[in-house]
């Protein structure tokens, strides 16, 4: 598994109005999604591509266009979905599966609820976006869901990441190099009850609202 910290200014600024309690659902949505433009740019480094003649006003050349079959994006409901946008946004060809993981938060074992996704994702390209990492028990549930259906290059894309969610996923993960976790920030440490900290508290509960 490869990890990658996408560093930058802009990305530290909006996560920390993110983790900012007062911050409020609207503010909250807005931000996330500018974040994944900003994480997607970086995510989406090894996207397949083929070369595509195109005739500009002068002359032809070769330019570059998305492979098919187009890579599946697949939130991690419910909180996931707060990022699909902003990836659909750069990836418009894209097709989207969904995943619905709830985690028990009395054993911090993930559940699955809900799945809309194709049983045959042989050679697939899968972007698996969630905005919080933390024990990492969701992520790897998803990871192999999609392995086992035959995707071939994982990139999992993250807000938050706790260090122990990391190791989880690696140890899991081991050392495939088809599989990479797209983070905009390491935090501290997960809590007693598995929250990240510092963190942003309940990342569905501050997109969605408390059910
Ligand atoms: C959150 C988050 C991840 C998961 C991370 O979802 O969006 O999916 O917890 O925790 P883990 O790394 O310990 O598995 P949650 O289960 O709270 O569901 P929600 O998105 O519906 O709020
Ligand atoms: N899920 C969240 O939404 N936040 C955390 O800190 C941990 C799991």
């Amino acid at each position: 598994m490869r990890l990658h910290v996408a560093d930058h200014p802009l990305i530290r600024h909006k996560v920390t109005v993110l983790r900012d309690k007062n911050t409020k659902s609207p503010t909250f949505r807005l931000l996330v999604d500018e974040l994944v433009t900003l994480l997607a740019y970086e995510a989406t480094r090894d996207v397949r591509v083929v070369e595509r003649e195109v005739e500009t006003p002068l002359t032809t050349t070769t330019g570059t266009a998305i492979a098919d079959p187009p890579p599946i994006i697949v939130p991690i409901l419910r909180a996931g979905l707060g990022m699909l946008d902003g990836m659909t946004r750069l990836l418009p060809s894209a097709e989207v599966g969904f995943l619905g993981l709830k985690r028990d938060e009395e054993t911090l074992e993930a559940i699955t609820y809900a799945n809309r996704l194709p049983d045959d994702l042989t050679g697939r390209q899968v972007f698996l976006i969630d905005p919080m990492l933390a024990t990492g028990g969701s992520l790897v549930m998803a990871i192999e869901y999609v392995l086992e259906r035959g995707a071939t290059d994982v990139t999992c894309v993250c807000l938050l990441a706790a260090p122990e969610g990391i190791a989880h996923v690696q140890e899991k993960v081991g050392d495939r190099a088809d599989v990479s976790v797209v983070v905009a920030q390491v935090d501290e440490k997960l809590n007693e009850v598995g929250y990240i900290v510092p963190g942003l508290g309940d990342a569905g509960d501050r997109l969605y609202g408390i059910v």
